[in-house]
């Protein structure tokens, strides 16, 4: 049974091969002042940098960049950004490449005229934003986690060795979101593969939890299915429009909130990840990938008719003469024999945590209350052991 809901996604999508052609009538519902949100210079070299600013100038806008926004943006690079939106007293702030620079162009709109200390007040404290906040817009650049139709924003403080995501509201949800396909082409694999799991991961963090007949998880099993062929075409011809597009729509709708709606969901996988990427800085979706087979491996037995449902619908695992134990398994298997063919890293040593890391990964790891078990710390820890 489905739970009670209201739903709303304000967000503007503009989807497809030349949609940034969107970008000028957006452009001109806004005043002048723009602050281009971008990364390392990915966009320079392949050239969406160029096409951006020459929009932004034939509006006549006044453009405030801010480059630099690194993946897992920090805290401390937070607070530059909210400064620089301050003084310049922007009018919009255009995200231009993947999650890090959208969750963290979210976490500038938030904190740009916030009293308080933004990390402590957003990311310790869970508050929601009581000050002015700046519109956000996305094009973008990289798939994965869904921060295009969203209100997630993930931020890393070193210092404290965390990484928290806070969930805003529809309030700061970007306005409109820009999504060619073809901006993806330039991905390294290991990045594209990355956000292939993230993907898998927001899908299978809202499907394992619950056993009630509902409309989302028959939604999440077709958006599966669909990211796992399309996955397996796009690693073996980058440029495969096809396979690229669906991948792109298939993140957006994966958290965009729609199948969260009307039922429980668990996300401990996230917080296991974050807290490897919280210590490494490594990359979001491999952190997930590392920690994955583990973690289902031990939560299966808790959740086994929701696994047997997962080997039958998604991964084509024939159930006859077997036991619900022995489908359960081979679903999982098939899943790992789809992680190791699209190259995910599949043990957290390979992102450099040793097991002495352990102890801290744990202290960093948040306890989720949705799944089909609520872990203990020596539980995690086992998790841990057994992911590395
Ligand atoms: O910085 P540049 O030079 O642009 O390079 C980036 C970056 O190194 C590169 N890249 C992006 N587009 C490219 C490209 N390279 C070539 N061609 C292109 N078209 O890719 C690298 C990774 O980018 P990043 O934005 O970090 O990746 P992703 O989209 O996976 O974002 C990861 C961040 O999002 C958070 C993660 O925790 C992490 O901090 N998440 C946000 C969520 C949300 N808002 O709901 C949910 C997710 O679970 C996730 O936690
Ligand atoms: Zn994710």
């Amino acid at each position: 049974m489905l739970g009670n809901f209201s739903y709303c996604n304000p967000t503007c999508l503009y989807f497809g091969e030349g949609a940034i052609s969107n970008l000028k009538p957006e452009l001109e519902k806004y005043g002048k002042t723009v602050m281009l949100v971008y990364g390392g210079g990915s966009i320079k070299k392949n050239g969406i940098y160029q096409k951006v600013i020459a929009i932004l100038n034939e509006c006549g806008k006044k453009v405030v960049e801010d480059a630099g926004v690194m993946p897992n943006p920090t805290s401390k690079k937070l607070e530059e950004g909210a400064r620089i939106a301050r003084e310049n007293n922007v009018d919009l702030i255009l995200a231009v490449g993947g999650g890090s620079v959208c969750d963290y162009s979210k976490a500038v709109s938030v904190s740009a005229y916030c009293n308080d200390d933004p990390w402590e007040k957003y990311y310790i404290r869970f508050e929601e934003p009581t000050c002015k906040i700046i519109p956000v817009a996305c094009v973008l650049t990289m798939v994965g986690t869904g921060s295009e139709m969203n209100g997630g924003s993930v931020i890393t403080n070193h210092e404290q060795k965390l990484k928290i995501g806070h969930v805003f509201g529809t309030e700061v949800f970007p306005k409109f979101s820009i999504l060619d396909p073809t901006y993806t082409y330039t991905l390294p694999k290991y990045q594209m593969v990355s956000g292939c799991y993230d993907i898998m991961s927001h899908i299978l963090e809202q499907y394992f939890s619950g056993e009630d007949d509902n409309t989302s998880d028959y939604i999440s099993e077709g958006l599966l299915r669909s990211l796992i062929h399309s996955s397996r075409i796009a690693v073996k011809d980058p440029e495969n429009y096809e396979a690229r597009s669906n991948i792109m729509w298939t993140a957006t709708w994966a958290l965009n909130t729609l199948i969260a709606q009307g039922k429980t969901t668990d996300w401990e996988v996230h917080m296991l990840g974050q807290a490897v990427g919280a210590i490494t800085d490594a990359t979001h979706g491999m952190t997930l990938s590392a920690v994955s087979m583990a973690y289902y491996r031990y939560i299966m037995p808790f959740g086994l008719k929701k696994f047997v449902r997962y080997a039958v619908n998604v991964w084509d695992v024939n159930p006859e003469g077997k036991t619900d134990e022995e489908v359960a398994c081979e679903g999982l298997v098939a899943m790992e024999s789809w992680m190791n063919e699209i190259g995910l890293v599949m043990h957290i040593k390979d992102l450099g945590v040793t097991p002495d890391m352990i102890d801290g990964l744990a202290d960093a790891t948040l306890i989720m209350q949705g799944g089909y078990k609520v872990l203990t710390r020596e539980e995690i820890i086992a998790i841990f052991k057994q992911s590395l």
